[in-house]
């Protein structure tokens, strides 16, 4: 099977871009399941149910999210009946929302977790500790199992996909908004890659405007983040796995912006 994820999609430029380029990408690579991380899709930070219905519209089977999931405060309202919407697994116990969820594949299921890193991110539960809870329930009904691990340091990232290599599918590192050049099939079976890059807007820093951040920097006072505007990008991975084992066997990079075109 082949699974297409696209990272972090950033405010209303990166919704453009899913809306344009997921039905393109679909045809060009048929991929079986498609999965979209929408944390920073509402303005930069958080997501709506209109967003998150949007997505699906566009041909997204899943939506992760990450540390900027409580930002928009109607997500509490529809959390619980967005049965295809996953927000990381180690939030403390009782969080609403779930982070584990299965989507339908042939005879069997893909299993979608979300999680999310330690360093340089509020202390959360373990998520090492959790993975192996999460494995255990996933395996009882398939092989196929999906990770975004929403985290700012590589090293946290690298480290989370060795300690689960040959158990997962995949593993691909969000949040960090820039596309890694380490992508590769770890010898048990596991595609990795520490991030996939964001989705959203090409003359940004990270996406968002660079009069502000640079400002930010400038003076250290506090400064109002906005979406940049103009030019776009998509970033995304495609990953191929055999059904049978959950094994995978190849994740590739697809970058798309001006200096990137895409071809059909
Ligand atoms: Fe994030």
């Amino acid at each position: 099977m082949k699974i297409l994820f696209v990272g972090d999609v950033v405010g209303s430029p990166g919704r453009e871009m899913i809306e344009d380029y997921l039905p393109r990408l679909k045809q060009k690579f048929s991929p079986n399941i498609m999965i979209v991380n929408g944390e920073n899709a509402a303005h930069g930070k958080g997501i709506t149910e209109k967003i998150y219905r949007g997505f699906l519209n566009s041909g997204a089977h899943v939506v992760t999210l990450g540390n900027h999931a409580w930002d928009k405060r109607e997500i509490f309202d529809f959390i619980d009946n967005a049965k295809q919407l996953v927000r990381p697994a180690n939030f403390p116990e009782g969080t609403p929302g779930k982070g584990l969820v299965f989507y339908p594949y042939r005879n069997t299921e893909v299993a979608v977790i979300n999680l999310q890193g330690r360093t340089f991110l509020p202390p959360i539960d373990c998520p090492f500790k959790k993975i192996d809870e999460l494995i255990e329930e996933a395996r009882k009904r398939t092989s196929l199992i999906f990770v975004d691990f929403h985290g700012e340091a590589t090293s946290e990232k690298q480290a989370l996909g060795w300690y689960v290599d040959g158990r997962v599918s995949a593993v691909v590192g969000t949040h960090t908004h820039v596309q890694t050049a380490d992508n590769r099939v770890l010898p048990k079976g596991t595609a990795y890659i520490s991030d996939v890059g964001m989705t959203g807007p090409y003359d940004g820093i990270l996406g968002m405007s660079r009069e502000a951040v640079l400002r930010r920097f400038q003076t250290a006072l506090p400064v109002r983040f906005e979406v940049e505007e103009g030019r776009k990008q998509l970033s995304a991975v495609l990953i191929d796995i055999e059904d049978k084992t959950g094994k995978a066997k190849k994740i590739e990079r697809i970058l798309i912006n001006d200096d990137h075109p895409f071809f059909v």
